[in-house]
């Protein structure tokens, strides 16, 4: 049946592949675009459906009570997908109050839009309606060498990121507890491929690579992540959204440990062979080590797989490759963003950023 998604943070690096995975897998569905355009959005990501019938964007901060409710006052929303937050953990440590801001007070102000758009008696709401909250594996804090965060690890984050994303969570748990919102919780690892942000790490390394630019590694570089590659990811989120249990949490991972320095000299190898033979290592910098920096991260995806039949589908060495190549493919995407010319031709287009 045809379903009208709610997607906040559309316009960010998860969220625009996901509108454009959705997009292409469903011709009877409605997507809105909720994203209030912050350095981490970009509309050049959606430009390719800008004009579809089934998408709309309309610029808003998730915090604004009024403009979220007359989203769901004009439309018939069936799947909230909240995406919309402040996300770079460097940041966070940099200026705690702005992930209070988005990721906990913005999620509260949904989940008390949708609450009141879809309740229709006493814990009861209307039939096929759904909050999805896209959260982190950075909840359950740092594992050592050994081990596997699954859903009932307990919550330990440690930087204002994950500290906020964990609050978030656990106000969507309260939804669910207090007024049986029907609601799904999914936690995935750290994700690469098209649209992500150069200032995350693997982004970040193809770009100063291309450029000659020094390879910052915090610390020793040993720290490992599970990488996952975005379409997956976004495929998880469909299956969530359509199958999951309401009320339940979902990890979802790559089965991809790597170390950064790792990542770092796949990233440099591969530029080296082809496409510029002058780069080399020394262009690898150790520098101080990020302030609490989470040692490891490793999710055990089964509940996903055993009840929903999701598996990660792309081996990391097919989604590097695909990444590597969209990156080197669009130079110009990667400028632009960071030189600041799409944000004018933005600005001029929706009005002026906040
Ligand atoms: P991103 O930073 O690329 O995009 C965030 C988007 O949210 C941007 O378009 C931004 O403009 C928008 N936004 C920020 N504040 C907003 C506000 N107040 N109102 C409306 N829109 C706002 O982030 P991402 O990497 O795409 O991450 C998406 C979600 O997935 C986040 O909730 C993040 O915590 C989670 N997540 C990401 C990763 C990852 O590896 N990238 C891993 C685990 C979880
Ligand atoms: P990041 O992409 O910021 O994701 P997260 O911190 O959410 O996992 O960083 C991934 C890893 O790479 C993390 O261990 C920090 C490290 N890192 C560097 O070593 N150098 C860098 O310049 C960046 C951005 C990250």
């Amino acid at each position: 049946m045809s379903k009208t998604y709610l997607v906040t943070g559309g316009a960010g690096f998860i969220g625009s592949n996901f509108i454009l995975y959705m997009l292409d897998r469903y011709d009877d569905i409605r997507i809105i675009n909720v994203d209030k355009l912050t350095y981490a959005g970009n509309l050049e990501n959606l430009r390719s459906v800008q004009t579809d019938p089934r998408y709309s964007f309309v610029q808003a901060d998730i915090c604004d009570t009024a403009a979220i409710t007359r989203i769901f006052e004009a439309d018939d929303v069936d799947y909230v997908v909240n995406f919309a937050a402040e996300s770079h953990v460097d940041r966070s440590i940099l200026d705690p109050e702005a992930f209070v801001r988005t990721n906990v007070c913005g999620t509260v102000n949904l989940l008390n839009a949708a609450k009141n758009a879809w309740q229709t008696g006493d814990d009861v709401y209307r039939d096929g309606v759904k909050f999805l909250q896209v959260s982190t594996d950075e909840v359950y804090g740092s594992l050592g060498k050994d081990g596997f965060f699954t859903e009932s690890t307990p919550l330990d984050p440690h930087s204002p990121y994950s500290s906020s994303k964990a609050s978030a969570d656990l106000f969507v748990k309260a939804y669910w507890d207090t007024y049986k919102l029907p609601v799904n919780i999914t936690r995935c690892s750290n994700n690469y491929g098209p649209y992500q942000f150069p200032e995350k790490l693997i982004p970040l390394i193809i770009n100063n690579t291309l450029n000659h630019r020094s390879l910052p590694v915090y610390g020793d570089g040993l720290q490992i992540r599970d990488w996952l590659y975005v379409r997956d990811h976004c495929k998880a989120l469909d299956m969530t959204l359509s199958n999951g249990r309401p009320g339940e949490i979902y990890n979802v991972g790559g089965h991809n440990e790597r170390t950064n320095l790792f990542i770092i000299n796949t990233i440099l190898n591969y530029i080296k062979n082809n496409v510029d033979p002058s780069v080399d290592e020394s262009l690898i910098t150790h520098v101080r080590d990020r302030k609490g920096h989470d040692r490891r991260y490793a999710i055990a995806p089964d509940k996903i797989r055993r009840d929903l039949g999701w598996y990660p589908e792309t081996p990391f060495e097919k989604g590097i490759l695909l990444t590597l190549e969209w990156y080197i493919n669009n130079r110009e995407w990667t400028d632009n963003i960071t030189s600041g010319q799409y944000r004018e031709y933005y600005d001029n287009m929706y009005g002026v950023h906040s």
